[in-house]
């Protein structure tokens, strides 16, 4: 069984004024069918090929995972973080968990919490397939057709096949270059790192020990002093912080040599910012996404929602205005990943 490992403990900051440091975008039934992206990653990994899952997460959401979690009627690991030390060390306890409840064998899924990913079946044919190059000791990505040169994404120069499967061998991985770099990689055919990863606990934990031991350690040390709380796995705060802030991409996947990528054959969306959200919603005949108690006129390609006061909009084209109780975006929707930087600013001015 593949040990499904779900990183929730990111804040989505693009997604102000909705998504807040204390109710994060995973957990908000942003989209059409009500769920959470929390939830719908849950229920992708809840099939008979799939071990119960490990949820790695921040103490702050411990109450709104095992609702959401309750909610779907699923039971696994909760991991509990103190502070957030970006995704290197959440893969690492994951794997150190599922080495030691299954086996150091046990081939692991990691999962983002917050993407869009309708075709279900098409995204588990892919994880079975990837799953194979797994057992063999390659740490495989699912590679992603760019359609833009987007900075917010690793990309992934494709090699040969593995032993003439769909899996090939990665030559190389770059997070999140700059734009030109990006428009280079493109033209030369990478694809982008869909940010979920397959591997062998065993191969993680060899490929942490050798490029990232930082990360390794406090992994190990704050489960081995980790206290069980209720449902959750606590993991002892001190040797936790020890863990340098650095994500798998930088700290691993850009220094093994033992990567693989399957191009996926699945539709993907990293519902990053509320540009993407208008790209990936049903618009009206004007182009707009409108949500909750609005009215728009001579407004087109637009995102109007609210989550109270009546909000409205008047000749505008390609905005983004989004107003909740205590807080209204008025943004160019092209501008719209730059909310991550207001969000910066507001926190630094306290
Ligand atoms: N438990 C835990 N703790 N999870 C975290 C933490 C943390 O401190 N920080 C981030 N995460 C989770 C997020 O909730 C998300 O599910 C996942 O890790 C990825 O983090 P992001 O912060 O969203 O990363 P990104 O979008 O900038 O980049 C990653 O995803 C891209 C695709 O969406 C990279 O893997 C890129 O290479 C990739 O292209
Ligand atoms: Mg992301």
């Amino acid at each position: 069984l593949i040990v499904p490992i779900i990183m929730a403990g990111g804040s989505g900051t693009r997604l102000w004024p909705v998504s807040r440091d204390t109710m994060p975008k995973q957990f908000i039934p942003l989209f059409d069918e009500g769920r959470s992206t929390f939830q719908a990653t849950l229920s992708r990994v809840s099939g008979p090929e799939f071990a119960p899952p490990v949820v790695v997460t921040n103490d702050a959401f411990r109450f709104v995972v095992a609702e959401q979690m309750l909610a779907l009627g699923l039971k696994g690991t909760i991991v509990l973080e103190p502070e957030r030390r970006d995704s290197a060390v959440a893969v690492a306890v994951g794997a150190t968990i599922a080495s030691r409840e299954q086996s150091p064998e046990a081939v692991c899924l990691v999962l983002a919490a917050d993407h869009v990913i309708t075709d279900v079946s098409g995204f588990v044919t892919d994880c079975l397939e990837a799953a194979k190059a797994a057992a063999k000791g390659w740490i495989m990505t699912l590679g992603i057709k760019p359609t833009s040169p987007a900075t917010g994404y690793g990309y992934i120069a494709p090699g040969a096949s593995i032993e003439g499967g769909r899996a090939l061998a990665l030559r190389r991985f770059v997070e999140k270059p700059d734009r030109d770099t990006a428009e280079g990689y493109v033209a030369e055919g990478y694809l982008w790192n869909s940010g979920n990863f397959l591997f062998q606990a065993e191969a993680m934990r060899e490929e942490l020990a050798a490029h990232a031991p930082d990360v390794l350690r406090a992994a190990q040390a704050s489960l081995a002093s980790a206290s069980r709380d209720l449902d959750f796995l606590r993991l002892a705060p001190e040797p936790f912080r020890a863990a340098p802030k650095i994500s798998i991409d930088y700290a691993l996947m850009e220094k093994t040599d033992h990567a693989g990528v399957l191009p996926a054959h699945f539709a993907w969306s990293d519902v990053g910012a509320w540009d993407a959200i208008h790209d990936i919603k049903a618009k009206d005949e004007d182009g707009n996404v409108l949500e909750g108690s609005v009215s728009v006129i001579g407004t087109t390609n637009s995102l109007v929602r609210s989550e109270g006061p009546l909000t409205t909009v008047v000749g505008l084209d390609e905005v983004v205005v989004v107003s909740t109780l205590d807080a209204v975006l008025v943004a160019a929707k092209s501008e719209a990943p730059r909310v991550k930087d207001l969000v910066a600013r507001l926190a630094a001015e306290g």
